[in-house]
């Protein structure tokens, strides 16, 4: 129960109308308001992924961020051979091989970094989780750059993507500022700019923005709820994954007419929003973490999406977060310090400071 009291706080910090409204609705499986959908239900989640034609660019969704972000179609909002072509290169990279390929880069990190806990002093796992992310990007990238800074511009590029999305008035600048940070992310990674600099970023900021709020979510919960006994266990990333949900909803826009498969059916008309409840979809809500009975394979990889647009870094993250559980279990850490980052573009901790029991 403490480990859920604490993650709450990430939601109540950064989105609370927003949490209060999803917790509000969701025991229907899908309730319109107007001409935005919110999705709670789990194979309404994978209908509207999957099943019903998404217009990728559009404003307020995870693409339309993307495409504004780098400038380009990069992924998040191709669709078809294009997006195809991208994929089979991307996944490449992120296969067995190259993350096998990239896995020491962050142990010897988590040695180096984890070290005052074996002198019984206090670490900050932010930091940590956002040097890895970097470095381990910058590995990916081929970019001549240090993994810290990688990481700091991608999670600034993120936060003012986020802000300049934000429905309502805004602060004058707030455009101005977001390109601000895209270019000074874009130019670290690729001085020449250009196709391979724009994926390169949009790359560097899924991959930091994901990591840098799920490590450290996962790691509270995991000292809350005393699970380092699981360290070993192939389960315990998959299901701190499922109940942290760190991308907890996938805003998208239908494309054309489709269907949820919901009692009753669910009509969805082109150019409405859905608002799809990863959190609920992946029973975050309701049941604990449980490595000796995890929720099946294909219930709990919908924390990283669904169907062609799938999280194509979904090992390389889990792997990351079972090193990382396997490193910190010897300590059988505690959290001494939690603090919410309320700006980041995810429910994030902005410092998480934990210590060997
Ligand atoms: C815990 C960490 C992560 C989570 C929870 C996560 C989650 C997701 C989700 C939910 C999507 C959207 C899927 C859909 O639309 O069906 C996505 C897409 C994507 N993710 Fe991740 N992700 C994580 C880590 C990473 C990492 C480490 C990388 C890269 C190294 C990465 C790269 C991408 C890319 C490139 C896409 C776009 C794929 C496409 O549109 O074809 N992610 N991720």
């Amino acid at each position: 129960m403490r480990a859920r009291t604490r993650d709450r706080r990430v939601y109540l910090g950064s989105h609370p109308l927003l949490f209060a409204l999803l917790a509000a609705t969701r025991r229907r499986p899908a309730v319109r308001l107007g001409r935005t959908l919110l999705v709670h239900d789990r194979e309404a989640f994978v209908a509207g992924l999957t099943r019903v034609p998404l217009d990728r660019t559009a404003p307020g969704t995870t693409g339309g961020a993307a495409g504004r972000l780098t400038g380009g179609d990069l992924l998040f909002d191709q669709s078809g051979d294009d997006h195809r072509r991208t994929r089979r290169d991307t996944a490449e990279a992120l296969g067995a091989a190259g993350v096998a390929r990239l896995r020491p880069i962050w142990t010897e990190l988590l040695d180096r970094r984890l070290k005052p806990l074996a002198d019984g002093d206090p670490v900050d796992l932010v930091p940590v989780a956002a040097e890895l992310a970097g470095t381990t990007a910058a590995a990916l990238l081929e970019a001549d750059v240090d993994g810290v800074t990688l990481a700091s511009a991608a999670r600034e590029a993120a936060a003012a993507a986020a802000r300049a999305h934000l429905p309502g008035p805004r602060r004058p600048g707030t455009d101005r500022t977001a390109r601000e940070a895209t270019e000074k992310l874009s130019s670290l990674l690729s001085p020449g700019g250009g196709d391979p600099a724009a994926l390169a970023t949009m790359l560097a900021v899924a991959a930091v923005t994901t990591t840098v709020a799920a490590v450290p979510r996962a790691v509270a919960w995991a000292c809350d709820a005393e699970l380092w006994g699981y360290a070993e266990h192939p389960a315990l990333a998959d299901e701190l994954l499922r109940v942290t949900a760190p991308t907890p909803l996938l805003p998208r826009v239908a494309a054309g007419p489709g269907e949820l498969p919901v009692p009753g059916g669910c009509p969805v008309r082109a150019g409405d929003r859905m608002l799809l409840v990863a959190r609920h979809a992946l029973d975050a809500h309701r049941l604990d973490p449980d490595p000796a009975r995890p929720m099946p394979a294909r219930i709990a990889q919908l924390a990283f999406g669904a169907g062609a647009h799938a999280c194509p870094g979904a090992r390389l993250a889990r792997t990351q977060l079972t090193d990382v559980l396997r490193a910190l279990a010897p300590y059988r850490p505690v959290v001494v310090r939690a603090r919410v980052d309320r700006r980041a573009a995810l429910p994030s901790w902005r410092s998480l400071v934990v210590r060997p029991s």
